[in-house]
């Protein structure tokens, strides 16, 4: 787990600090960004990280100490800004509540720091409160598009304009308060842009409410995002949110391309990054990334080094046939480890664009049978020319007509079949639906994510 935000140089922490920290390292805590206030707290969050490895920090002042950033005041913060473990500018931004610092100051103060952000190339942590429209008209003309949106006060409109705009939003335990609208905004959008945090020692999760909150509590955080994000266990939102911490931060999180991993309850194979189709909207062409999991692979793998990995494996109900590539494009080693896994008595899913005849030149949906139980083709669009536009198949012009026909032998060959579109404007649902019910064929429609 990753705790975005945190001040553990705050005095709530000066009777225990060292056991805190210990104490969140046990418990799974993989990383702290300690978040610096002011010129004291941001040298403080410094002697932090360089005492635990685990432990980063940023330096900036707090919209609140705005009116201390004085001209030496900042010198001495960009001398600090350089200190190799620090990951970022923050926390800044504008907080019109309390109003701590006069509204022109801490203007001038915003726009200072998000200049020095950008001079460095590192990301900001922005603290707003109050004042969303007043910080966004700063961020869309100042702003460098790289940072954090935390303790997000906005409603899905800013968190999607957060979005666009390049930062990430982070959410604390106030989502897993009664009636808060956290769960809302942070289920309107994509995963791959939401990060974890505690604002320890304040704003502790419902269950530590009143008490002093800290950064191993980041479990609740995410315990409440799976709630919101069905499809994915504790595991996997755990991940997520840490290789999106490290995206943003330039932090060192591991990224080891993976032959085998698992989503939810299904384990997946990657067979092959080569693919038939080059569709726009393939995760290949936003970073190799499928729900935290680096799918890039270096050289495609062999049948014993797939046995193996999968050997590390278990909890899992359901093998997959799936990655960035067509898996019909190594339709020999797929139907072989399929015969070594069947005594598994795993169902074995093939997720496919249906090209898996004209890449084999021979009727696999035969050879298929008995071996693969569940096949999703990807329908990707209701006509030829749509299909031909967004996918611009290797085979050329005639490709449409073949998938679909891959599909129906699939399901003569008593294959549990579905066909499956991604919900882009081009696409009409409807006449997909058409298509997939003269076959007899379900239709599943995914969300697309951006
Ligand atoms: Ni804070």
């Amino acid at each position: 787990m990753i705790d975005t935000h945190a001040h553990l140089d705050f005095s709530q922490f000066d009777k225990d600090r060292d056991e805190v920290i210990s104490t969140c390292k046990k418990n799974g805590v993989q990383f702290i960004i300690n978040i610096g206030v002011d010129l004291k707290s941001s040298l403080a969050g410094i002697k932090l990280a360089e005492k635990y490895d685990f432990i980063y920090a940023t330096v900036g002042f707090h919209p609140h100490d705005a009116k201390n950033l004085t001209d030496s005041a900042f010198d001495e913060l960009q001398k600090l800004a350089t200190h190799p473990k620090v990951v970022g500018i923050g926390e800044i931004g504008l907080d019109f509540y309390r109003n701590l610092s006069p509204v022109k100051l801490q203007e001038k103060a915003f726009i200072k720091q998000l200049d020095l952000a950008k001079k460095l190339n590192l990301p900001v942590v922005l603290h707003i409160r109050k004042a969303l429209d007043q910080a966004y008209e700063i961020l869309h003309r100042r702003g460098h598009g790289q940072g954090i949106l935390h303790a997000f006060p906005g409603d899905k409109s800013y968190a999607i304009e957060g979005i666009d705009m390049g930062y990430y939003i982070a959410f604390g335990g106030p989502i897993t308060y009664p009636n808060s609208r956290g769960p809302a905004v942070a289920g309107s959008i994509p995963i791959s842009r939401i990060l974890t945090e505690t604002d320890c020692p304040y704003l502790p999760p419902q269950k530590y409410r009143g008490k002093r909150n800290q950064p191993d509590y980041v479990r609740y955080v995410i315990e409440k995002l799976v709630e919101v994000f069905p499809k994915y266990i504790f595991e996997d939102i755990r991940r997520i949110t840490i290789k999106n911490a490290g995206r943003v931060f330039n932090i060192p999180v591991d990224d080891t391309p993976m032959l085998v991993y698992k989503i939810g309850k299904s384990l997946y194979i990657n067979l092959t990054g080569r693919c038939t189709n080059n569709c726009y909207f393939c995760p290949k062409n936003h970073g190799f990334h499928v729900a935290g999991h680096n799918l890039k692979l270096n050289r495609e793998p062999d049948e014993k080094e797939i046995l193996q990995k999968m050997s590390e494996q278990d909890n899992y109900n359901e093998i997959v046939f799936c990655g960035l590539g067509e898996p019909t494009l190594r339709a020999d080693l797929m139907l072989s480890l399929a015969k070594s896994l069947k005594e598994k008595k795993t169902p074995i899913r093939l997720n496919t664009n249906g090209q898996g005849n004209l890449i084999n030149k021979t009727d696999l949906s035969k050879k298929m049978a008995g071996l693969i139980d569940i096949v999703n083709v990807s329908l990707n669009a209701h006509d030829e020319k749509t299909y031909n536009g967004i996918c611009q198949p290797q085979f050329g012009e005639k490709v449409f007509d073949k998938v679909i026909d891959f599909a129906r032998r699939c399901k003569q060959m008593g294959i549990n079949t579905i066909f499956s579109v991604v919900d882009i404007p081009e696409i009409e649902i409807e006449a997909c639906k058409k298509i997939a019910d003269n076959i007899g064929i379900p239709l599943r429609v995914r969300k697309y994510a951006p």
